[in-house]
């Protein structure tokens, strides 16, 4: 994250195009083999694309470097709960990582079998938890002793068995954005180390419920394994006091998602080197790996398209605006989030420093800062890249705008998989009188 660095628009030789699997033919830019140009005239912008060759390529460079030991990746689906997306990786093998009802829903439609599902998630409502249960979905990690209490309640009602984890707070300091930090003391988080042990013995006392898996997890794009590694030590070392204490049941570790992408110039950790940090140390423990990655496996996947509506020159600054704002895109306004910026038709015009902001009322609805691009003026294209993570599922009607299209791209194929939203679906439910 961070902003404000002069960045040139990517060259086509950069990294990013690779990651995205973008490739420029005779001045187009292609993206899964499909024209950007032929997609935005068919849909209109903006709209979000997503690249399944890229989420496979992704999902399976984890998997196979995963493939020494036992484990499982349970796909975040926070991070992008397209049906469509969802099915693809449910067909590579992944179970999903939810946290809301909602998800559960999405899950369950995308066609995961529920014994793949695991849900997380700091706060749950009774029916949220009714709705796991009486889905039959394989874990509940716990994040408080009135969460247990709960549970215990709505398992003895609906007589169906449950494999629970307890989500610990590892107190382990990750270098990230403060807001996607999770893993350190005095947050909403996990259970405090020193609380773990008698929330396990808890566990016990209900017949129905068995803890089979202790997680983690630490913080969101993270670059660098050691941290994982730090919270694994204290992870197996709660996993033999534990044991000590009588607890016996502990299958699976659940190390959380956060594997970081390139937006810009990061250097991310792969899948290698994150498998040989943390890979030694769940060897010989007998334990099941769980990863539950989001940004890795979809991030990289997805570009969001948007045309630009005008310049305007004001206090030194050029303004490039766009028809995708914070509603659609709100990583840059919320983190001060780098997302790269690349026209999708070479016009071969001088660059210029710009700000590239959308329509919203709102200062702070921008989507780079500081850029420097080709001059680009009203019904031309922008691709915003390294949107496959947290865009459309945190976008937003505010402004009264419909949330963008989704359309799925595969091997110079696509297809639109959500329309665009439209107007009369924003507030047909609303009623003017009594
Ligand atoms: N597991 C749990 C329990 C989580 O809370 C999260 C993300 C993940 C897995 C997936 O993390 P990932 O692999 O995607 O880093 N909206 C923010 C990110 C919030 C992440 C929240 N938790 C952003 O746009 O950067």
């Amino acid at each position: 994250m961070g902003e404000g660095v002069l960045s040139p628009a990517a060259p086509a030789d950069s990294p990013l195009y690779a990651d995205a699997g973008l490739e420029r033919r005779g001045g187009s830019l292609h993206f899964g083999g499909a024209a950007l140009t032929a997609i935005a005239d068919a849909v209109g912008t903006p709209a979000y694309l997503y690249n399944a060759g890229v989420i496979r390529r992704q999902f399976r460079a984890l998997d196979q470097a995963l493939a020494p030991v036992p484990h499982r990746v349970a796909y975040a689906v926070k991070a992008n709960a397209n049906l469509a997306v969802l099915r693809i990786l449910r067909d590579l093998g992944a179970g999903a990582d939810i946290v809301s009802g909602g998800e559960l829903a999405r899950a369950l439609a995308a066609g995961f079998e529920p014994e793949r599902i695991v849900f997380s998630g700091v706060g749950k409502t009774d029916e949220e938890l009714t709705a796991a249960v009486e889905a039959g979905i394989g874990h509940v990690h716990l994040e408080s002793t009135a969460e247990l209490a709960a549970l215990g309640r709505i398992v003895a009602r609906v007589g169906r068995p449950v494999r629970v984890g307890i989500r610990v707070n590892p107190d382990v300091t990750a270098d990230t954005h403060p807001y996607i930090a999770t893993g350190q003391g005095g947050i909403k988080f996990g259970v405090p180390v020193d609380q773990v042990v008698p929330l396990a013995l808890a566990v016990r006392e209900h017949s129905l419920l068995t803890l089979d898996t202790i997680a983690m997890h630490i913080g969101s794009q993270l670059l660098d394994p050691r941290p994982y590694a730090e919270g694994i030590r204290r992870l197996l070392e709660l996993v033999t006091r534990l044991c000590e204490a009588g607890v016996g049941t502990i299958r699976s570790l659940d190390v959380g998602g956060g594997i970081g992408i390139r937006y810009r110039d990061e250097h991310p950790m792969s899948p290698a080197a994150l498998a040989s940090t943390i890979l030694p140390l769940v060897q010989g423990s007998g334990l099941t790996l769980v990863l539950e990655p989001g940004r890795y496996l979809v991030g990289n996947a997805g570009v969001l398209l948007t045309t630009v509506l005008s310049r305007k020159h004001s206090g030194g600054k050029d303004l490039v605006i766009v028809d995708a704002g914070m509603n659609d895109l709100v990583r840059p306004s919320h983190y001060m989030a780098y997302h790269e910026m690349v026209e999708v038709e070479r016009g071969g015009r001088p660059e210029a420093e710009v700000d590239i902001v959308g329509p919203v009322c709102e200062t702070g609805d921008f989507l780079a800062r500081d850029r420097t691009l080709p001059g680009l003026d009203r019904g031309e294209r922008i691709a915003v890249l390294g949107a496959g993570a947290y865009g459309f599922v945190m976008a937003s009607n505010y402004n009264t705008r419909p949330r963008p299209a989704e359309v799925v791209v595969d091997q110079g194929r696509w297809w639109v998989s959500r329309p665009r939203e439209r107007l009369d679906q924003l507030f047909h439910t609303e009623r003017v009188s009594p």
